[in-house]
């Protein structure tokens, strides 16, 4: 049997191959509330500019809500004989109703509407992202201030580099997130445009009032080219390479926790919510949840690839390749959702073991700079030179097997005759931290101030 939506000129109906590899209702059924609610703004603009009769707007609309509530209650029986939800929709509509649904498409074409709901789909998925990334931010400030003086090795390299505080690490994550929710505040400014009554691709010869759609869907306007509005795939890709970013950021910090919950390291303990034992291994706690998001990356990033390969290259207007737009994305925003949440529960149970970050924090010379900083204030050497002789300390504690604030004031002279007693007061990891108050830097009374005024800016979010 041809289709009943489009089968005029068609003498028999699809191959069930064909319908395989054509249907999308499988996946597009996930905007079925996007669908309608822009159906009902269609409507609502044909009726008002004449363009169909109230009555049959009435019949429409009340007719929307019902196959709406049918999908809500899982009363609706969704077949991939229809192709999409566009038409799975329409098509009950029709069952409901009779030929007033019919006219709900005048003026409009599936190239418009998928546009359409796609963007709303979107525009509703990065506000919940927004809020999730809002929420994640002020559990790390919240942590932050209180883990302020908690003192741990800074790393470059993962060698111990210099002394930092655990809130100094944990807001270098929170000005992340803030950038990664901010890419995608500017992509939901510039998907928030209205493609609906592009029609096809040529736009329609019915009197419709663009603006009045797109005012009714949120939108900001209606978009200015109708051969554009069915073609652009850019909000998708935009959001994704924000997604694709935000979950390189989570990877990061996963790995941060794989490593800093290693017996070796120790610097904190994950909750028993987000880690789990080992079948075999008695004394096992694995920091699964932090490695399925430091792994989950790979996903969102294939999803931006995979969408981006799509795109290129393809001719205007609309392609059924187009269709191709949704499962990826689906898939990259769930699991973007998916590591923000379990993110936010890991960061909020975790806690950090002070006295092994602290002894981490001295070894490895870690406050050799300080050292060099010392020389240069107060003996007035060039940095270069202060490096120099911190570089022949640092040999000579190490031949000796001690740390840098356990050479004697004699061994330091041998360096360096001009060193005195007063060199001491800046070779602790206290003193160190403390010291860095330049902006931005790691002193506690920094770190305090700056995790309270994120969480300032959040209460206002
Ligand atoms: N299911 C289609 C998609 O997702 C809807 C648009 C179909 N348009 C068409 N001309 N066949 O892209």
């Amino acid at each position: 049997m041809a289709n009943r939506m489009w089968g005029g000129r068609f003498a028999s109906g699809p191959d069930e191959l064909m319908e395989e590899i054509n249907a999308s209702i499988d996946f597009d059924q996930r905007f079925h509330r996007q669908d309608i609610e822009a159906s009902r703004a269609h409507c609502r603009m044909l009726a008002a500019r004449g363009i169909i009769a109230p009555e049959d707007a009435e019949k429409i609309l009340a007719g929307l809500e019902q196959v709406a509530s049918e999908i809500a209650e899982g009363k609706f029986t969704f077949s991939r004989a229809l192709e999409d939800i566009h038409m799975n929709v329409e098509a009950r509509l029709a069952e409901i109703i009779g030929d007033a649904a019919g006219r709900l498409h005048t003026a409009r074409s599936r190239n418009d509407q998928v546009a359409t709901d796609f963007r709303l789909y979107v525009r509703d998925t990065v506000d919940h992202l927004m809020e999730q990334l809002a929420a994640l931010m002020r559990t790390l400030a919240e942590k932050a201030a209180q883990h302020a003086e908690v003192i741990m090795p800074g790393f470059t390299h993962l060698q111990v580099a210099q002394p930092v505080t655990f809130g100094h690490h944990l807001l270098a994550y929170v000005e992340m997130f803030a950038r990664d929710r901010s890419r995608l505040a500017d992509a939901r400014k510039r998907l928030n445009e209205s493609p609906l009554g592009a029609a096809a691709l040529a736009g329609t010869s019915f009197p419709v009032d663009r603006e009045m759609t797109a005012r009714e869907l949120g939108f900001d306007q209606a978009m200015r080219n109708s051969i554009d509005a069915v073609s652009a795939r850019d909000f998708v890709l935009e959001v994704l390479a924000a997604a694709a970013i935000c979950a390189t950021h989570l990877s990061r910090f996963a790995e941060e926790l794989v490593i800093w919950s290693t017996a070796q390291f120790d610097f904190i303990r994950l909750s028993d919510r987000f880690t789990t034992g080992s079948s075999i291994m008695p004394q096992k706690r694995n920091p699964d949840a932090a490695e399925l998001i430091r792994a989950k990356a790979g996903r969102v990033i294939g999803a931006l690839v995979a969408l981006m390969v799509v795109m290129k290259g393809l001719p205007l207007a609309y392609s059924k390749d187009m269709q191709e737009d949704k499962e990826g994305a689906f898939d990259a925003l769930d699991t973007l959702s998916l590591a923000l949440e379990v993110m936010r529960g890991m960061v909020a149970d975790m806690e950090p073991n002070e006295e092994a970050m602290r002894a981490a924090a001295a070894q490895g010379f870690s406050t050799a700079t300080d050292l060099a900083d010392w020389l240069v204030r107060e003996l007035n050497m060039p940095f270069r030179q202060a490096h120099h002789v911190t570089g022949r300390l640092v040999a000579l504690a190490e031949e000796k097997g001690v740390d840098l604030p356990d050479l004697t004031l004699e061994e330091m002279r041998s360096v360096e005759p001009r060193i005195s007693e007063d060199v001491f007061s800046v070779l602790g990891v206290e003193n160190s931290v403390a010291s860095r108050t330049s902006f931005g830097g790691t002193a506690p009374d920094n770190v305090r101030r700056m995790a309270e005024w994120w969480l300032q800016e959040l209460r206002d979010i």
